[in-house]
């Protein structure tokens, strides 16, 4: 299974202790792909990473877990920027300190990180940059002012940094999912009233019908990282049910040719 041309490669996933960073660990090890994992907790950690324990808040703590890696393997070839967390409110909601807190991880998190790696990055042949943005940055969702404002600012720094280093041959993209099923949501759902409730709403915002399955992020990974898609950079692949592109009619039999669409 070396179809993404990954074997030997080295790579840093941050937040894979849990839900998509995890996932993407597990697809970069079935790929053959030698990964750190950087978190906050190790429990989650997939087996056969290396463990980085870090905050990305704490500038030191980083720098020192990803050189310690990047020396034992002599270079960084992929960086998946996927730490952070979620916020749910209004722009008239959240203290200043929640607004610090959630753009210090999900923001600065990034810039940390890839700040220690980028001198690793550059003893790459082929290396590539993976940040996870969110749908929120491009789509106007109820209640995440200061989520998708982090989100919308990921995007924004992917597109700057993929500039910045064209010449370097190092590639910069994101990744721009709608609602993918980790614990993430579940940790959302369980604070409605009626949980089951809510995560039916997260399912039926996908014109799919479905959330993201966190194994999709890790083929789509898998594909960016790749030294096969060299082309592709400054670059959103979009993983959304369809959310952010296509009007599906909310009643049956509504099909504009008149001909009934049940
Ligand atoms: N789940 C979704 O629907 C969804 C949709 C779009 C984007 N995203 C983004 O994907 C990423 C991963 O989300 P998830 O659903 O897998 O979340 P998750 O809560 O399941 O996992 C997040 C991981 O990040 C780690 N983390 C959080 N703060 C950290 C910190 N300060 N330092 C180091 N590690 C830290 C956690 O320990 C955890 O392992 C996030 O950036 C999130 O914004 C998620």
């Amino acid at each position: 299974m070396d179809s993404f041309a990954l074997k030997g490669r080295v790579a840093v996933v941050t937040g894979a202790a849990s839900g998509i960073g995890q996932a993407i660990a597990k697809t970069l090890l079935e790929l053959g792909v030698i990964v750190g994992a950087l978190d906050r907790n190790t429990d989650g950690i997939p087996d056969g990473c290396c463990t980085l324990l870090a905050d990305v808040r704490d500038h030191d703590a980083v720098t020192h877990a990803v050189t310690q890696f990047a020396e034992k393997h002599g270079r960084i070839d992929i960086l998946v920027n996927n730490a952070g967390v979620s916020f749910v409110g209004t722009i008239e909601q959240g203290s200043e300190q929640d607004w610090m807190r959630v753009l210090d991880i999900n923001l600065l998190g990034q810039m940390r990180v890839m700040r220690a790696a980028l001198p690793f990055l550059r003893q790459s042949d082929a290396a590539s940059v993976i940040s996870m943005s969110s749908c929120t940055a491009t789509n106007g969702i109820p209640e995440r002012a200061l989520y998708s404002a982090s989100k919308g600012a990921v995007h924004s720094m992917t597109l700057a940094m993929a500039t910045d280093l064209l010449a370097e041959n190092i590639r910069v993209n994101c990744i721009s999912p709608a609602t993918v099923d980790t614990p993430f949501m579940t940790e959302l759902a369980n604070r409605a009233t009626d949980p089951v409730a809510k995560r039916r709403t997260f399912n039926e915002r996908q014109p799919t019908g479905k959330m993201v399955d966190p194994a999709e992020l890790g083929f789509a990974v898998a594909y960016l990282a790749s030294p096969l898609s060299g082309s592709t950079t400054g670059t959103t692949l979009v993983l959304d049910g369809g959310m952010g592109t296509l009007r599906i009619p909310k009643y049956p039999g509504a099909s504009e040719n008149g001909k009934s669409s049940t």
